[in-house]
């Protein structure tokens, strides 16, 4: 999703709406510094898991009855793969919160406001969630939040550039034109990645240096 490299995961790296994905605990395992912020790290161990289970079954049926919003094969197989990847993504997430949130990886914090200093991180990564709910988010939240994460960390990548049903965003073209005018740069970058059907783009984007 992200197009990482060995170098970028020397971190820190900031984690955005990382909700109970993996990304935390195996970027933990092979040593890259990484913290992970999201609304959902106010709740314990038995409450995520109980709110990722209720709605296990309807994700994957949604799956099923929009099969062809889908792109199978790149990096997704078919339905029991994805329920065989989403769930053990989400035991190893939840294996590792407590040991992680008492260690700060794991910090109950939301878009369009952080806590950490400038620069904090070399790198923030934000997946299915900026873009993805653009029904819901507006364009202002999009850019504030994007100058937000620009501000804590030198690089800032977002994917996918997709809405829900796959559809391009409603709001990409307006978000960049207004970072733009405040001082971020942004670019798309093409990924190998692709579950969304058309998918596989990336936004990149950095605080120019003078707005540093
Ligand atoms: C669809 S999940 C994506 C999880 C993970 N990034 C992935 O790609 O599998 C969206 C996540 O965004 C989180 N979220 C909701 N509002 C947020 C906000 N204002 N700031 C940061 N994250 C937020 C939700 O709690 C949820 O965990």
């Amino acid at each position: 999703m992200f197009a990482l490299t060995d170098e970028d995961l020397t971190g820190p790296l900031l984690g955005c709406g990382d909700g109970p994905a993996s990304v935390n605990a195996e970027a933990t395992a092979i040593g890259a510094p990484v913290v992970s912020v999201d609304p959902i790290y106010a709740f314990s161990t038995a409450e995520i898991r109980a709110r990722v289970e209720s709605v296990f079954d309807d994700m994957v049926g949604q799956t099923a009855a929009n099969a062809s919003d889908f792109t199978w094969g790149r990096g997704v197989d078919d339905l029991d793969d994805l329920a065989a990847k989403r769930r053990s993504a989400m035991e190893l997430f939840l294996d590792d919160y407590e040991e992680g949130r008492a260690a700060g990886r794991y910090r109950a914090e939301q878009l369009p406001d952080l806590s950490f200093a400038d620069d904090t991180f070399e790198l923030a990564l934000c997946s299915h969630f900026l873009f993805l709910y653009g029904e819901q988010l507006s364009t202002r939240f999009h850019v504030d939040s994007l100058v937000e994460l620009c501000r804590v960390a030198r690089e800032v990548r977002v994917f996918p550039l997709l809405e829900l049903g796959s559809l391009p965003s409603r709001h990409l073209r307006s978000v960049r034109t207004q970072l733009e005018a405040v001082g971020v740069a942004t670019r798309i970058d093409t990924v190998d990645y692709e579950f969304q059907r058309g998918g596989d783009r990336l936004l990149v984007a950095s605080a120019w240096p003078d707005r540093r």
